[in-house]
């Protein structure tokens, strides 16, 4: 009987999950396996919600956001007798191997569901927080980045043209890391991370030095993970003579069509899951390291906190001045 792999996308979804779909059916396929495809994250695993994945099934989604399993917030497998009823799921189907595409959140999950599985466990990190330890960079997060940009890249222009300051608020639930990048390729005047805490004084700071060099326009680029952007506003108008807007970008950086670079890293991270499992590895993430796919420990990638390299702020406030 061929072995058959099962794929999920627990958590929050990613431009990009739908290449890494599409990945490993073609990929598995081609090495003799069936792929089935799990419905609404965890929840398909605790109801058997399962469709066949074949290479036809999956042609014409590289190119599109979101996923086609689509997915739930559901609390993975920490209530009672959750995780047990996942490895039956899986049992019953005789899926020899679960690839779970997310983040952090849903590495935990395929942790908790490795207790009660035979299943070999892969992890290929999608998320556009870019915050899974071990991994340079997640599935989505380039095109998370190129979206943002692009929406700040306008707000400049109206910046510039009311000499306002404009707060922009972007994702990253706990991190910073997207907003860091984000920050350095709009030409920021000012990036806050919760890595970074910056005082309503130094931010001001910072603003009135521009007022008096006539850069009286700019960009504060806020992550959500800094705390109350509407409050931040407000206290801003207070410090200085610029009229001061908030701008929040919330969902648009989570959709749209995935960059090249977002569908080659779930193309090359699909490669690498199937090889793990022809392997007999589990409990794996994938990983990008100095421009190498590499696999690594998935309770590390699930549990560890990646760190932040805050010397970018070097190259930022440099090229802000
Ligand atoms: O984890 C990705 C992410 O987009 C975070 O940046 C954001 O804070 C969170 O998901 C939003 O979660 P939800 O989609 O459940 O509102």
């Amino acid at each position: 009987m061929a072995k058959i792999v099962g794929v999920v996308t627990p958590g929050g979804d990613a431009p990009g999950m739908n290449a890494a779909i599409r990945g490993v059916t073609r990929i598995a396929h081609a090495k003799g396996f069936q792929v089935l495809g799990f419905e609404r994250g965890w929840d398909g695993l605790l109801t058997n919600s399962a469709k066949k994945l074949t290479p036809r099934s999956v042609g014409g989604i590289i190119q599109s956001g979101g996923t086609i399993l689509h997915t739930l917030r559901c609390q993975s497998f920490e209530e009672e007798g959750a995780a047990e009823k996942g490895a039956e799921t899986l049992s019953i189907n005789n899926v020899d191997a679960l690839i779970v595409i997310g983040g952090d959140g849903s590495f935990k999950g395929a942790l908790d569901l490795s207790v009660e599985s035979d299943a070999l466990m892969i992890g290929i990190p999608a998320t556009i927080d870019n915050d899974v330890f071990g991994t340079d960079e997640t599935i989505g997060f380039d095109t998370a980045v190129n979206t943002a940009v692009s929406a700040i890249d306008k707000i400049r222009d109206t910046a510039i043209s009311h000499e306002r300051i404009f707060i922009v608020e972007v994702m990253g639930r706990k991190r910073g890391f997207l907003a860091l990048e984000v920050g350095i390729c709009v030409g920021a005047e000012v990036i806050l991370i919760p890595e970074r805490p910056m005082s309503l004084a130094d931010i001001a700071k910072v603003m009135d030095e521009n007022a008096k060099k006539g850069k009286r326009a700019g960009i504060i680029v806020a992550a959500e993970g800094c705390g109350n952007t509407h409050k931040l506003a407000q206290e801003m108008q207070q410090q200085t003579e610029s009229e001061v807007r908030l701008s929040i970008l919330g969902y648009a950086q989570r959709g749209g069509s995935p960059t090249a670079r977002s569908r080659l890293l779930a193309s090359l991270f699909a490669q690498k899951a199937v090889d793990l499992i022809c392997q007999g590895q589990g409990n794996m993430a994938i990983g990008l390291e100095n421009g190498a796919v590499v696999g690594y420990d998935l309770e590390k990638a699930a549990r560890d906190s990646k760190p932040i390299d805050l010397r970018l702020f070097d190259v930022a406030d440099m090229l802000a001045t």
